[in-house]
């Protein structure tokens, strides 16, 4: 699979589809990992040897000594965070050396965070269910031009001026559209920003620094970050994330050309999970739901909630490996679904009107009255975390997989069938 100089590893569902696991299991064949989207909203879980890593800014290549560990333009920071991150890992003697973080990336400030509660609020019933982070309100700000980039924090009186300027607007915001509490200048000056300056000697020229990796040959991980279906443009708007969560984010969120993305790699877990609102066509409640979502451990990384729990929709999967140009599928928590009783694919969508549909509608309303058409596939009960070969899993585990690939439109080559490294079966 690593044939190439470069792998992307994408989501293909509502993100949570383990590919903290997957780019950890092959970060270890490379010399870079590069996440080009997202923030803190991501929570990506990592065991290695028995022991369970929780990352939320880096790169799994942190829990690896040697790598290089780039967060790129894409992104969006939070400098406390990041900072409790790596004090974090200290304290379990992991020392993060050779991080570089884009000088063009942006910074969650302490009013990005108030204010993504504060939409929520006034959401009500319509609320999103953000992991209340600050990533909207951030981006927001990226787009509409007032953002504040991570290369800002070499000028300090620069910043400070700037800093003051939009916290003015926001707290005309929060006390006049929210009738909510105001926010004083010392508030981020001492509670946020000695921690942003701490992060000083990592920030770079990142785009920069990768195309010379590339020049030399050296390979490159990127690691993506929620999924297709919570791609500001495809999934399921507006219940989404508000940046690019696939293929083509890398480019422009990493700083590199379209030609130097190589292996496209989609992970997709056994069955589909969802955290916050929007609509889930294949969603399932009751004893099945509760069976998985206690084995799976399907609670959220970053927020702790009970994940919503689905059967495989092959839809949302068909279109995000199109979309995405996957070429390769890992399919995770396999081992999740034995004991389970009989496992269902949703192929296609009966809508409202009664016509049948194989595509992802674009409208959340035509999403919400769809009725998913299922294929049945026979269960098994027998134990497969323990598997280490293709050829040793049950009969019926080899045909589910064969449906996968049938829905998806590309092969599984990798499946992982518990969180440990040693628990993945390759398939190529
Ligand atoms: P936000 O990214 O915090 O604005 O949240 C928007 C939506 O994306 C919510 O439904 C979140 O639960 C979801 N979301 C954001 N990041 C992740 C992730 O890493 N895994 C799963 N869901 C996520």
């Amino acid at each position: 699979m690593l044939n190439d100089t470069t792998l992307a590893v994408v989501g293909c569902q509502w993100g949570d589809e383990g590919k903290g696991k997957i780019s950890d299991f092959l970060a270890g064949q490379v010399d870079v990992v590069v996440r080009y989207n997202g923030g803190p909203n991501a929570g990506h879980t990592i065991v290695v040897e028995n022991e369970t890593f929780k990352l939320h800014h880096l790169p799994c290549g942190v829990l690896y000594p040697g790598k290089i560990n780039i967060l790129g333009n894409g992104m969006v920071l939070d400098a406390l965070t990041l900072e409790d991150e790596l004090a974090g890992l200290k304290r379990r003697g992991i020392i993060v050396q050779k991080l570089f973080i884009s000088d063009r990336a942006h910074l969650i400030l302490p009013y990005h965070r108030r204010q993504d509660s504060l939409e929520e609020e006034k959401r009500g019933s319509a609320k999103i269910g953000t992991t209340l982070r600050g990533i909207g309100p951030a981006y927001q700000d990226k787009i509409a031009r007032r953002g504040i980039r991570a290369g800002e924090l070499r000028d300090a009186q620069r910043l400070k001026e700037k800093i003051a300027a939009f916290l003015s607007e926001k707290n005309e915001l929060f006390a006049r559209y929210y009738s909510a509490e105001t926010m004083t200048m010392p508030e981020i000056e001492e509670g946020y920003l000695p921690a942003a300056y701490r992060l000083l000697p990592y920030i770079a020229d990142t785009a920069l620094l990768l195309a010379g990796h590339l020049e030399r040959g050296e390979k490159v991980l990127f690691e993506g970050a929620q999924g297709a279906m919570l791609d500001i443009d495809y999934g399921t708007y507006p219940y989404v994330t508000s940046s690019g969560t696939m293929t083509g984010s890398v480019c422009s969120g990493a700083g590199i050309p379209p030609g130097k993305v190589g292996t496209i790699l989609g992970v997709g877990k056994a069955y589909t999970t969802r955290v916050g609102a929007g609509p889930f066509p294949t969603e399932i409640e009751g004893k099945t739901a509760e069976y998985i979502r206690e084995r799976g451990r399907e609670f959220g990384t970053t927020t702790g909630r009970p994940r919503r729990i689905g059967w495989l929709d092959g839809v949302a999967l068909r279109q995000a490996c199109r979309l995405n140009g996957v070429q390769h599928l890992a399919l995770t928590l396999f081992d999740v679904l034995g004991g389970v009783g009989s496992i269902k694919i949703a192929t296609a969508y009966r809508c409202r009107d009664g016509s049948v549909t194989e595509h992802f509608p674009a409208d959340q309303h035509i999403l919400e009255e769809i009725t998913p058409i299922y294929r049945e596939f026979a269960g098994w009960d027998e134990d497969i975390s323990r598997c280490g070969n293709i050829n040793d899993l049950p009969r019926a585990a080899l045909d589910y997989i064969k449906g996968v690939e049938e829905t998806a439109g590309a092969p599984v080559s990798l499946l992982s069938v518990g969180p440990r490294r040693d628990q993945t079966i390759w398939r190529l």
